[in-house]
């Protein structure tokens, strides 16, 4: 395979019928659908054994920065289970990586930052991302959307407070402490930091979308950790710069997090097109708390290790419930667990398709 990346032959999808007419855009602007689109977060990955052969001996950052890895990972679960969406196979810590900050994604921990963010000065040290610190994001972009066809690459970013949390913690963290004691006591760093991020993921999806990216999806991982309270005094304002920014793209924008089921209508609010919702809310219950946007979710993803039956009736039920939605993509309500049998995820994909 070597497409041909000359910019004459290269069509934006965002342009072409075929894709502003696919299952998931029409979900995503609250059309009629021919059938519920489906696609899973994390669906490319280490459940995948043709994934896990290729990134032998293969840093996960730096097989993210590989056009042929990038190409070839973000295909094959889109091969394997046609599903009705590719995501962009890269990590909310690659554009932080781009631009210069020190820091590693430690297979079986996660993302791991060298110097943790803790003055302005560290902020000011990180420099604003350009579509120059990552050629290879748009050379790969444009790659896909020429093999994918009808088929709508999302881009994503991460949000602000969950790349921050990485940032100022160091590393993983389920209390979030260390970011939560800067947020409430030092604003001004607070701002300056969530400024700079915001700016970041604005450009980043930029770059996806103007290579051929026909949707964004803005990974707020962790703000389920915060109240609603706060979670609109000082995190919601730069979630809204970057979807503001992402808005002007003219592509669907579909916000998700984790333990958000008190936040899905501030998250709607901050400018989604659809707001993901996470499986300890009832699909029903979301749909009434994002009110006139489509959703995206949201079957427990360990409900691939439930038997058959159980797992299909379940999956129904999503169904059944979004229909109630101004739009519906089916999902699971988190990742692919790394453990889950690819055939499960094709079963599950062909089922909702039938419905
Ligand atoms: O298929 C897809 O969804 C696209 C690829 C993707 C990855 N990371 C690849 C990846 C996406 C969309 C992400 C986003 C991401 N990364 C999020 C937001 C989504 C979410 O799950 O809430 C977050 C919080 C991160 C940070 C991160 N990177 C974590 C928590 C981990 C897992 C650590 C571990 O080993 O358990 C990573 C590493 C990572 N990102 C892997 C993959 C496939 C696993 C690394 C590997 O395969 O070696």
């Amino acid at each position: 395979m070597a497409p041909d990346l000359t910019t004459d032959s290269f069509t934006a999808p965002g342009a072409a019928p075929a894709v502003r007419d696919s299952a998931l855009l029409r979900a995503a602007r609250g059309e009629p659908v021919p059938h519920t689109p489906v696609w899973f977060m994390r669906q490319a990955g280490r459940s995948l054994p043709e994934y896990r052969r290729l990134r032998e001996g293969v840093a996960m950052l730096e097989s993210c920065m590989r056009p042929d890895l990038v190409v070839e990972i973000t295909l094959q679960p889109v091969r394997r289970y046609g599903v009705d969406a590719a995501i962009f196979f890269s990590d909310i810590v690659l554009p932080l990586k781009a631009v210069g900050v020190d820091l590693d994604i430690v297979p079986g921990v996660g993302p791991v930052v060298a110097r943790p963010v803790r003055t302005l000065a560290d902020v000011a040290a990180i420099p604003d991302l350009t579509p120059e610190h990552v050629g290879f994001v748009t050379e790969s972009v444009r790659m896909l959307v020429r093999e994918l066809g009808a088929t709508p690459l999302i881009g994503f970013a991460g949000a602000p407070f969950t790349v921050a949390s990485y940032l100022v913690e160091g590393g993983p963290s389920k209390e979030h402490a260390r970011t939560k004691a800067m947020m409430y006591g030092e604003p001004e760093l607070w701002d300056a930091l969530m400024r700079k991020i915001a700016g970041i993921s604005a450009a980043y999806l930029a770059v996806q979308v103007e290579a051929g990216a026909s949707a964004v999806q803005l990974f707020d991982s962790w703000a389920g950790a915060t109240s609603p309270r706060d979670y609109r005094r000082y995190v919601m304002p730069y979630s809204a710069q970057v979807l503001e920014a992402a808005g002007g793209l003219g592509v669907p924008r579909i916000h998700f997090g984790v333990g958000t089921g008190e936040l899905l209508g501030l998250m709607g609010e901050a400018g989604a097109d659809v707001v993901g919702v996470d499986w300890r809310v009832p699909l029903a219950d979301g749909v009434r708390r994002v009110g006139a946007r489509a959703v995206q979710g949201n079957l427990d993803p360990s409900l691939v290790f439930a038997p058959t039956d159980v797992m299909l009736a379940r999956a129904t039920e999503v169904v059944e419930a979004g229909r109630a939605a101004r739009g519906h993509i089916f999902n699971l309500g988190h990742g692919v667990l790394p453990s889950t049998d690819p055939d499960r995820l094709a079963r599950l994909t062909d089922h909702v398709h039938s419905l």
